[in-house]
């Protein structure tokens, strides 16, 4: 069934297929997660299938892996690919460093190991996302089912010696369940408000027994996309120091992959 399009679907979407001018054929990409991220999946999947276009993609969940399959991309796993290019992947925020909040769906842990295994890694997002302060945005950490309590409880220990404005931390849950990632851990959702120190944050969360990774993605974003409702895209490079503006044609419906 066509659906219209919203304006932040139709940000992200022009985030997302202005992002794909980065890839050459013959790179090893990695594919992240979410829904700006599955535009992003779809436009490559689209070049894929016109031919004499050819990509290798490392997916970053398991939701990632069906849609690359089935929209024309090889998918290989990381020990497969061993390094990869180029990620292009969402995020919840992110902030003038190009400091990233990632894990609102769930899929932090295989997306920071994708994209810290890249030459280069593109962030896509819609405008919403920028922010002057990482926090306002609950950060995810990844925790392993035993003992998670505990994590939890030692989790807002650490935050009152930590400089953030809120300190709860919340088991995410599906339904009447928690919430299981790929790698069958939970998640805890630290409501943080504002976080003052993301680097020392980062490092410190991990120091906790149980805690696999958190959703803060510290020096490993070095491009943001940035999409609006519009078909207006501006590109921001943090090494390059370059601020590019351009413009790409949104559809109105979703209905524009009609050959698959
Ligand atoms: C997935 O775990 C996340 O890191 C996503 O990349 C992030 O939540 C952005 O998702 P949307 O593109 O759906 O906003």
């Amino acid at each position: 069934m066509t659906r219209e399009l919203s304006p932040i679907d139709k940000a992200k979407f022009a985030a997302a297929k202005k992002a794909v001018d980065f890839v050459e054929s013959g790179m090893r990409v990695g594919l992240g997660t979410g829904s700006t991220a599955a535009w992003m999946v779809r436009c490559l999947g689209e070049k894929v299938r016109a031919g004499g276009f050819h990509i290798t993609g490392v997916p970053t969940s398991t939701a990632t892996a069906k849609l690359a399959n089935e929209v024309g991309i090889e998918v290989v796993t990381l020990n497969e690919a061993k390094w990869l290019d180029l990620t292009i992947d969402g995020a919840d925020e992110f902030d003038g460093e190009l400091n990233l909040i990632k894990g609102g769906g769930g899929a932090l842990l295989q997306e920071k190991i994708v994209a810290t295994a890249s030459d280069q890694m593109i962030v896509i997002a819609d405008i919403a996302k920028e922010v002057a302060h990482l926090g306002a945005f609950p950060l995810p950490v990844e925790v392993i089912q035993f003992g998670w309590q505990t994590s939890k409880t030692l989790l807002e220990e650490l935050l009152i010696n930590l400089d953030v404005l809120g300190r709860e931390a919340v088991l995410r849950m599906n339904g009447d369940t928690p919430f299981v990632t790929d790698e069958g851990n939970y998640i805890l959702d630290l409501h943080l408000k504002r976080i003052n120190n993301p680097r020392q944050l980062a490092l410190t969360l991990n120091q906790i027994p149980g805690v696999v990774e958190n959703g803060l993605f510290i020096d490993i974003c070095d491009v943001v996309v940035i999409g609006a409702g519009d078909g207006a895209v501006e590109t921001r490079d943090i090494n390059a120091g370059t601020v590019e503006n351009h413009r790409v044609d949104v559809p109105e419906s979703d209905n524009l992959f009609s050959d698959i």
